[in-house]
């Protein structure tokens, strides 16, 4: 498992996210499947997403934030100190990414969507980081784990709560 910065400029996955506007020529209609890409490339909305949907889709950002909020499919930022997104796009599942799931779930004793009960860790699921090459690919924080094992990724975030099991 290798590991490197994710460079904002770079990040394919906000090209996942503008091809779907695209898609829609932009239209204000396309804000939930926006909101989707969204989350599947990230695993979660931020503020900083939300804010550039609703630029790019000259919707008001109260009411993005208002779809956002509405529906329980969406998850907002995470609460955890650190977080990691697991992808389990095509690519990173065909190559392990279920198993790399597994091994985080287990190491920190928390399931795909939650935090621990420290308040350490949260884990997120994505449906593509735009990194297929690298799969199974893993993001700790804003590090990019690439071709990660299960006993890699169980150490990484070892380092990071204090219940680890074996
Ligand atoms: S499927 Fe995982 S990065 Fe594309």
């Amino acid at each position: 498992m290798q590991t490197s910065t994710l460079v904002s400029a770079e990040d394919k996955r906000w090209r996942l996210i503008r091809a779907t506007m695209r898609r829609h020529g932009f239209a204000a209609n396309a804000l939930i499947e926006t909101l989707h890409t969204v989350q599947e490339a990230f695993g979660y909305l931020d503020e900083e997403a939300l804010r550039y949907v609703a630029k790019e889709l000259r919707i008001p950002l109260s009411r993005v934030y208002g779809v956002a909020t509405f529906y329980n499919h969406f998850a907002m930022k995470p609460q955890g100190e650190h977080h990691c997104v697991v992808c389990l796009g095509t690519a990173c599942y065909i190559r392990g990414g279920s198993r790399v799931l597994e091994a985080i779930e287990k190491a920190a004793q928390v399931k795909a969507g939650e935090t621990t009960p420290d308040k350490k860790l949260s884990l997120l699921v994505a449906r593509c980081v735009g990194l297929c090459w690298l799969a199974p690919v893993a993001l700790f924080d804003d590090e990019v784990a690439s071709e990660a094992t299960p006993e890699e990724v169980a150490q990484k975030v070892g380092e990071w709560v204090d219940h680890v099991s074996s």
